[in-house]
């Protein structure tokens, strides 16, 4: 680790507090997954040990990172975009520093457009490199040069950075970082490399240290949960992670995500099946309901086995919720293939569905393939699919009227005076309470719905 102790940090917060009139402050802008929300609160954490302020907005900060998300073309545009748009305000405050990080910049032809389309970015650096950000600072005031890391692929795992979480009740816990699977239309594997878990007793002392400071839902993230534990010294598999986080004392809900289809395992169902606190909700990627388009996307599963682990999970847990993401118009899918999809979700009957289009990213398998599909038949190809998804997540919110839920409450709702709490299974529903509850769990009496978002009123306190 760069850094063992950022107290001992000195020169580097004198020579802050010495660039600066007034004590900084820092905006931090993460850009893609909860992998990169929680990267995210760490940047905060690091920074505020160095003697920053924290702040909502880009003006007025005399710090600016933007960490970045590379998994679509969109979300690089929209970085691109968003470091356009700060030209300005460094013109008009040139002490500002702008810094771009994640997984946009482990890609070397990024960091290249950075250095010669955006000479006013200070400091690029990539992920697992958060350790390394006091000593770029330090550098960029030092040598009042720009400190541009080329993409450089760290895999030790770097423990106890200071953090500051963006919620006092719901906090993200990585339990790995990486991937190995090499799905033919993903960037992942090349940006956050290779798949390395966390050890247990580490994972274990985070998960009492948060539960003991409150936090009421934890959600424990990995590209690809199930296949935890992998190379440790002490192997352990995720469902027996799971159990042991989910047997400490307290009053929390586990969740977890994401699973990869090929290693979720009817072991998985059976642990959530015989522990309360883990939500009965299962996010399981399925990305296509066609053969021929999962072994395009070497997935390394099939439709059938796919719903076979779906039927042993509605057995075992009759109200189990499911869902998904998946990608539409990867090169070659014929309507065809698109119709075993909108079978498959109509069999499934997902509560949620994270739908995308194909995105074509440089250095993947799929990049090399011919893709013929007008776009057109792409956008056509996505709204039949929500409006499908849609039919069957408004008629199971229906089908919760009149029941009794326990929630986490959010904080404020959709309508004067009401409140947001979140279900088990993830829906959300808009309740009326006579005090405010957020952070806390409540039970709540469903009324009503409006399309997917639930209607309703406290019940009682948890
Ligand atoms: N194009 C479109 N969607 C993608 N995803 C990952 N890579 C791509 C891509 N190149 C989607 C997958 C994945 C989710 C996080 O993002 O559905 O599960
Ligand atoms: Fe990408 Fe597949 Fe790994 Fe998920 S499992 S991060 S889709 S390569």
């Amino acid at each position: 680790m760069d850094y063992q102790n950022f107290a001992q940090h000195d020169r580097v917060i004198d020579a802050i507090a010495n660039y600066y009139e007034t004590p900084p402050l820092a905006y931090i802008h993460s850009f893609g997954c909860q992998q990169n929300v929680n990267d995210g609160e760490k940047i905060k954490g690091v920074l505020l040990a160095l003697g920053y302020g924290l702040t909502d907005k880009a003006e007025g900060a005399d710090l600016v990172v933007f960490n970045t998300c590379a998994v679509r073309e969109h979300a690089e545009q929209r970085v691109y975009g968003n470091i356009g748009a700060l030209k300005n305000l460094k013109l008009a405050n040139p002490k500002m520093m702008i810094a771009v990080c994640g997984c946009m910049v482990q890609q070397k032809h990024v960091v290249d457009k950075v250095r010669q389309s955006y000479p006013y970015v200070d400091i690029v650096f990539g992920v697992n490199a958060i350790d390394t950000l006091p000593r770029l600072i330090g550098d960029r005031i030092r040598t009042r040069k720009r400190v541009l890391l080329d993409p450089v692929q760290r895999t030790e795992l770097v423990e106890d950075l200071p953090i500051h979480r963006d919620s006092t009740f719901k906090a993200w816990l990585p339990i790995m970082y990486g991937c190995d699977n090499f799905c033919s239309y993903c960037i992942v594997p090349f940006v956050r490399g290779r798949e390395r878990s966390r050890t247990a007793a580490n994972i274990l002392e985070e998960f009492r240290a948060l539960v003991q400071s409150g936090y009421k839902e934890i959600t424990l993230l990995g590209q690809n949960v199930n296949s935890y534990g992998k190379g440790l010294e002490r192997p352990m598999d995720f469902s027996d992670l799971l159990a042991m986080l989910a047997e400490e004392p307290g009053d929390f809900r586990l969740r977890f995500m994401t699973s990869h289809p090929k290693d979720a395992s009817r072991k998985l169902i059976d642990t959530i099946a015989s522990h309360e606190k883990i939500c009965n909700n299962l996010h399981l990627p399925v990305q296509s309901g066609s053969n021929h388009m999962l072994a395009e996307m070497n997935r390394k599963y099939n439709v059938s086995e796919y719903l076979s682990l779906i039927e042993y999970a509605k057995k075992k847990i009759p109200d189990m919720t499911f869902s998904s993401d998946i990608i539409v118009g990867f090169p070659g899918e014929t309507e065809a293939d698109f119709e075993q999809t909108m079978d498959l979700v109509q069999k499934v009957g997902y509560t949620q569905l994270f739908t995308f289009i194909y995105s074509k990213r440089s250095g993947t398998k799929a990049a090399t393939l011919p893709d013929d599909t007008p776009y057109v038949v792409k956008t056509d190809r996505i709204a039949r699919l929500l409006a499908l998804h849609e039919q069957f997540a408004v008629g199971y919110a229906q089908s919760l009227i009149g029941k009794r839920f326990r929630v986490l409450v959010d904080g404020a709702g959709k309508r004067p005076g009401s409140f947001s709490g979140r279900l088990e299974n993830n829906l959300v529903v808009d309740f009326t309470a006579p005090c405010d509850l957020t952070g806390q769990f409540a039970w709540v009496k469903v009324t009503g719905n409006k399309g997917i978002l639930l209607l309703g009123e406290l019940d009682s306190l948890a």
